[in-house]
């Protein structure tokens, strides 16, 4: 009866002729001579996906786990490109089609114009789980009205261990339970419009360079406490359906084969029970992967092309197969595909864009402002010099698969990065514009930067000078250096000595940074005011405006740490292939020491650290108390009590944060982020919050892994709580400890 529920679907979905045939065949399974009303239908995606499972033969199952050709029309329809991928459905059956489409930061370019989200990473630098709900929201809903019903996004690899990938805009940031909450928020939300939600790139896809021979070599326990730490959060949160694993090998086996990530940690340790798909060609044998636990070669049919043969040799076998198809249909089950048909309509472009400004003005992180430079006046300022990256007419957006093409139309710049396929777009809002709403009465004026002499001189003559610079990214790229580079403009622009030539001509100057990821600062002493905008969006420019005049008051957090120096990282140069074809190792010595651990356990400065961000009120923690419940054998827990108070005179929202030192003896990073809240308050309100971190939390707070025992185990030994506002031991307060017995 499953094909009942695809009436409403467009015929798109179900041609002519393969409609009536569903309609005739659902009109006669019911019979006048039934004495007994039939058993309610199981609303059980895995008995759902069985009872489908037995009525298809061989091929109708092969055909559900391989990508679509193009060439082969079968049912007359052709793929809508820009999807992505695509898996024929079965009219006879009434299985649906898949359209895959991929969506970090809105629906991706080729399906249409949709609205273009912040990065992903800014979205996480809000710490609010509500705010990306909403993120997620806004890509199930057009992915919904554009007709896709499975999300390649929830791209949740810790770039922490080389922030100078180009995908860092996509990502959540460099902790994994930050990033695998964040995610998971994605991922519920959108599949909450009845879309089949996805994460990756499982796993260790930690740099484009090489990424397709790259082989991540990580001991179990320093994987299992960082990147799988935040897929596994991702994956018993939300309930995610799709696993993309990725191209690189790990430990000396092809992730897409590599039955310790599949089987062992994915399938067995984490239950997980959608389907594993291949990374667009992510694949080099026809029995490795569906041996491996692999359910689902993409974009198309190169290996899996031979898997029936397979099947009947006996090398792969018959129940494999059918476990693979029962992984995908339970998901499109579980999700709704079958039941709820897609209504393909405009998206609600307007609304959607309201909603990516509020994401950018919770996610945009104040790193600088000195005397009190921002918010900007809005009654007394008569002249500002808008300087640089296009501040006049765009805001610039990441590259590569998750390039949205943005409402109103994307700008496309230069092709950068010649190994790199994808190209500058840049979204149709204006910052400069904003200001000079927010400002009616000011003068302001634009220089492009590309004659600093010239953007000096105008500098001079405003009463403040807002330099807009950027360092773009795209996949298929990593970064040379974390230093500002100009990919945007055909002939480059030096923005450090931009910016410190207008900072030695005028000292109100604020930079506005629309980067992928960190950037280095060597002018930081010279500038009044610095706003990290990430890549902000739909709205970006009245985003910025708002924040910049103090309309909105910035409450964004780094979720990721900004180095002083490129030397600073684990390695401080990015590794290289050798060749296209041959794997080269990339030691992921460090293990779980990713981003601030890094910092932390060398005693290294950063620029600024994880969990920084000013705001234009101040808040102070007082009353910081800790209690614990740990011999709880349903719920252990433990709490930190405080009272936060807005000591400034303006609204605003600060971030609780909570680290865990575990006892010395485990030999772990000295502090982890266990907890947070974010709370708004207006000036001179104070509350009481009481943080509860649960051992029995996905994000296994309080655990290490025992790579012997093969599990999450609670250390014995003592415990220390902080509470502050970023990761900085000058900063935080220690809550108090506790002790965990032999
Ligand atoms: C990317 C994936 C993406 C896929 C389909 C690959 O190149 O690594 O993130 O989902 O293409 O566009």
């Amino acid at each position: 009866m499953e094909n009942t529920q695809n009436r409403a679907r467009p015929a798109r979905f179900f041609p002519a002729l393969a409609l009536t045939a569903i309609l005739a065949g659902c009109g006669g399974s019911s019979s006048s001579n039934q004495q007994q009303p039939p058993p309610p239908p199981s609303t059980d995606p895995d008995q759902r996906a069985d009872a489908m499972l037995a009525q298809m033969t061989q091929a109708d199952k092969l055909q559900m786990v391989m990508g679509g050709v193009t060439t082969n029309l079968t049912y007359g329809y052709s793929v809508p490109f820009g999807a992505g991928g695509w898996v024929p459905g079965n009219p006879n059956l009434g299985i649906p089609s898949l359209y895959l489409s991929d969506g970090s930061v809105g629906v991706s370019a080729g399906v249409g114009q949709a609205t273009v989200l912040p990065s992903a990473i800014a979205n996480a630098a809000s710490w609010d789980l509500s705010e990306a709900t909403k993120y997620g929201t806004v890509i199930g809903t057009e992915l919904a009205d554009y007709g896709m019903n499975v999300n390649l996004g929830g791209n949740v690899n810790l770039i922490g261990r080389e922030p100078r990938d180009g995908r860092t805009f996509e990502t959540k940031g460099e902790d994994p339970i930050l990033a695998g909450k964040i995610n998971a928020a994605h991922i519920s939300a959108i599949q909450a419009e009845h879309i089949i939600g996805g994460i990756k790139h499982f796993s260790f896809n930690d740099q484009e360079s090489g990424r397709t021979t790259a082989n991540a070599v990580i001991d179990e326990r320093g994987g299992r406490e960082s990147d799988l730490l935040a897929f596994e959060i991702g994956v018993k949160d939300s309930n995610v359906q799709s696993v993309m694993c990725s191209y690189n090998l790990t430990n000396g086996v092809y992730d897409c084969e590599n039955n310790h990530l599949l089987n062992d940690i994915l399938k067995g340790d984490w239950a997980f029970p959608g389907f594993v798909m291949t990374d667009w060609w992510a694949v080099t044998d026809t029995v490795a992967g569906p041996n491996a636990g692999l359910d689902q070669e993409q974009p198309n049919r190169q290996y899996f092309s031979s898997l029936g043969a397979a099947v009947t040799s006996g090398s792969v076998p018959q129940s494999r197969l059918d476990n693979m198809v029962h992984r995908i249909l339970r998901a499109m089950y579980q999700v709704g595909l079958f039941d709820y048909p897609q209504t393909i309509q405009p998206i609600p472009a307007e609304a959607d864009a309201k909603i990516a400004q509020e994401i950018e003005e919770t996610g945009a992180v104040l790193l600088e402002n000195s005397n009190g430079q921002l918010p900007l006046n809005a009654n007394t300022i008569q002249s500002i010099a808008v300087i640089g990256s296009h501040a006049n007419t765009w805001v610039l957006t990441g590259g590569g698969s998750a390039q949205v093409d943005p409402v109103g139309g994307g700008i496309t710049g230069p092709q950068p990065c010649p190994p790199c396929w994808a190209t500058v777009t840049w979204a149709p809002s204006s910052p400069m514009q904003a200001i000079q709403a927010l400002a009616p009465n000011a003068q302001v004026q634009y220089a492009d930067g590309s004659d600093a002499n010239a953007a000096a001189n105008l500098a001079a003559s405003s009463q403040a000078a807002i330099v807009f610079v950027n360092n773009w990214g795209s996949e298929g790229m990593d970064q040379p250096t974390l230093g500002l580079t100009d990919y945007v403009d055909t002939t480059p622009i030096n923005q450090d000595a931009l910016v410190s030539a207008v900072a030695a001509a005028n000292p109100h100057t604020i930079v506005v940074i629309e980067s992928d990821g960190p950037v280095l600062m060597p002018w930081l002493s010279q500038v009044s005011a610095v706003l990290e905008a990430w890549f902000p969006g739909q709205n970006g420019g009245p985003a910025i405006a708002d924040l910049l005049f103090g309309v909105a008051n910035p409450s964004g957090k780094l979720p990721i740490t900004f180095p002083a120096a490129d030397s600073q990282l684990p390695r401080p140069v990015t590794p290289q292939p050798p060749d296209g074809v041959t794997p080269f190792n990339v030691n992921y010595t460090e293990g779980y020491n990713v981003g601030y651990k890094w910092f932390d356990s060398q005693g290294l400065t950063p620029l600024f650290p994880f969990g920084f961000g000013l705001s234009y009120t101040t808040f102070t923690f007082t009353n910081a108390s800790l209690a614990n419940n740990l011999s709880s054998t349903s719920s252990p827990n433990f709490q930190v009590a405080f009272a936060l108070t807005n000591t400034g005179t303006v609204a605003g929202s600060e971030v609780a944060e909570v680290y865990l030192g575990m006892p010395a003896a485990l030999n772990e990073p000295p502090r982890r982020l266990v907890g947070w809240q974010k709370i708004p308050l207006q000036p001179g309100a104070s509350q009481s919050i009481t943080i509860e971190v649960d051992q029995n939390d996905s994000s296994h707070p309080l655990s290490y892994w025992d790579t012997g025992g093969n599990a999450w185990t609670l250390g014995a030994g003592t415990y220390t709580v902080y509470l502050g506002d970023q990761d900085n031991v000058a900063t935080l307060t220690t809550v108090g400890t506790f002790t965990v017995a032999q």
